[in-house]
């Protein structure tokens, strides 16, 4: 994908009918494929044994709106009510902490063997819910729940500042958050060690209280995905340019799971991984291994595919692709229209931020077995059309489930709306005006300011 002048040009969304939206894809020459039939996205998904009841998804999305043990809070089981009466077929919960001290916010949920009753009620209501929704829509199938399990890294927080836990030092990306130097650590390998402990800990007990499966968040610049683009870490086994080193964690932490549990149960491991950040060589992922380049850097996803392929062989038969480091430069990973308060518009335009997440899914899953499910994001902002473009990507091959993050915020009722009336209501969509970003930089509850009264800014 060749940058010329006319994508470096930012342009807000309005496009009043598919076919204005059609002429601006053309014109940019963009690789979005849009049909207008969406019956193929009420198809169901083989997984091992199992079936995900058809092919749309709750992205997770924090609300930081725990309690502050951890424990989901009335505001928490609201939105997972709502999503359950939504239809998709797959809800994956939002990135919650393998401990207090590795919270990015206050409220961010954290699971404990203190606050596990909580989470199993929270677990059976939206399960009881999202079937009952699925069987009134005349969907076969039983919903699947996910939980994403974080160690928030560089973006931690402890007794209410900013603590970054780095793999290693980066004035980009502390300046992006303003932090010196001097705040946080850099965690050492013996951390490290124990950090594998407590995610297996909390793999099992995610199991225990009845999720279907668990990820073991690789992505947006948080632990995990900040250790594969460790190489300047030096004088580490999970740093440096070899790929087994940054990839250890991540590794151990299947392998174990896989022994301890998936062998043995018909729990899931997957993984949202980001396979690019943008950020150039040597400090990114998915990126071209020369210097000298400028953000965003040049894909190449080699190193990507090839812990992928080795996640395959310890089991991993779902997968959730994203991209960029959100805290940095958020356009990669959620196009939008308006940045957040003091944040600048992409330099890019925004569709062709879209067509990059697109393209980065499609490259991977061409790569993958068959039976490897592949998750796609980013198609909040193409509105009340993004239902068009899901089921043609799908007939294209080029996803299998097309998850939406902001979009669920704003109408969690996008799939029924989808499946009943084939577009979703231009009046409820997501208008990617950042505002749920904001309220998170802000440590308020975040949700849809301008969908859903519940939140205010
Ligand atoms: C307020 C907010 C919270 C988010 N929380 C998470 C999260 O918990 N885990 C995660 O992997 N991504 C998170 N994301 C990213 C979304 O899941 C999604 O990748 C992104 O918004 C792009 O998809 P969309 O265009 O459908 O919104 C969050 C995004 C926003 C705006």
């Amino acid at each position: 994908m060749k940058i010329t002048s006319s994508y470096k040009k930012f342009e807000p969304f309005t496009y009043r009918s598919l076919s204005d939206l059609k002429k601006k894809i053309k014109e940019l020459r963009l690789d979005i494929p849009i049909y207008s039939k969406v019956e193929i996205l009420k198809e169901r998904v083989k997984i091992e044994n199992k079936f995900i009841p058809n092919r749309l998804a709750i992205q997770p999305m924090e609300g930081f709106d725990s309690n502050i043990d951890g424990a989901p809070s009335e505001l928490t089981f609201r939105r997972y009510k709502r999503y359950a009466k939504g239809g998709a077929g797959l809800i994956w919960f939002e990135a919650t902490a393998i401990s207090d001290n590795c919270r990015s916010n206050q409220h961010q949920l954290v699971l404990s063997e203190n606050n596990s009753k909580q989470f199993k009620s929270l677990v059976s209501i939206t399960r009881e819910r999202c079937n009952q929704t699925l069987k009134n829509l005349g969907l076969e199938g039983q919903c699947f729940l996910i939980l994403q399990l974080n160690h928030s890294g560089r973006y931690s927080r402890r007794e209410g500042k900013k603590y970054p836990v780095r793999t290693y030092h980066n004035s980009e990306l502390d300046n992006a958050i303003n932090v010196s130097k001097k705040e946080g650590s850099i965690i050492s390998d013996m951390e490290l060690e124990m950090i594998e402990d407590l995610w297996v800990e909390k793999a099992i007990l995610a199991s225990e209280i009845g999720f279907d499966g668990v990820d073991i968040k690789s992505c947006h610049g948080y632990l995990i995905s900040e250790l594969l683009c460790s190489r300047v870490r030096k004088n580490s086994k999970y740093g440096g340019q070899s790929l087994e080193n940054r990839t250890r964690l991540l590794l151990n932490i299947f392998k174990r799971l896989k022994k301890e549990l998936t062998d043995k149960t018909n729990f899931l491991m997957t993984t949202r991984l980001g396979v690019y950040n943008g950020i150039p060589y040597p400090n990114g992922f998915g990126v071209k291994s020369e210097k000298n380049e400028n953000f965003p850097a040049s894909i190449d996803l080699l190193e990507p595919l090839e812990l992928i392929k080795k996640l395959y062989n310890f089991g991993l038969r779902l997968i959730n692709i994203s991209a960029g480091n959100p805290h940095y430069k958020p356009h990669i990973t959620r196009p939008y229209d308006t940045p957040v308060k003091g944040g600048n518009l992409a330099s890019e335009h925004p569709l062709y931020s879209v067509n990059r997440i697109i393209k980065l899914v499609s490259l991977i899953k061409q790569q993958l077995p068959e039976d490897m499910v592949v998750i796609g994001s980013g198609y909040s902002y193409l509105r009340q059309y993004a239902g068009y473009i899901a089921a043609s990507l799908i007939h294209e091959k080029k996803v299998d489930i097309c998850g939406f993050g902001r979009m669920a915020f704003a109408n969690p009722n996008f799939p029924r709306q989808i499946f009943q009336d084939g577009i979703i209501d231009k009046n409820e969509v997501c208008i990617t005006c950042s505002k749920c970003s904001e309220l998170m930089k802000l440590e308020k509850n975040a949700g849809c300011v301008v969908r859903d009264p519940q939140y205010q800014i």
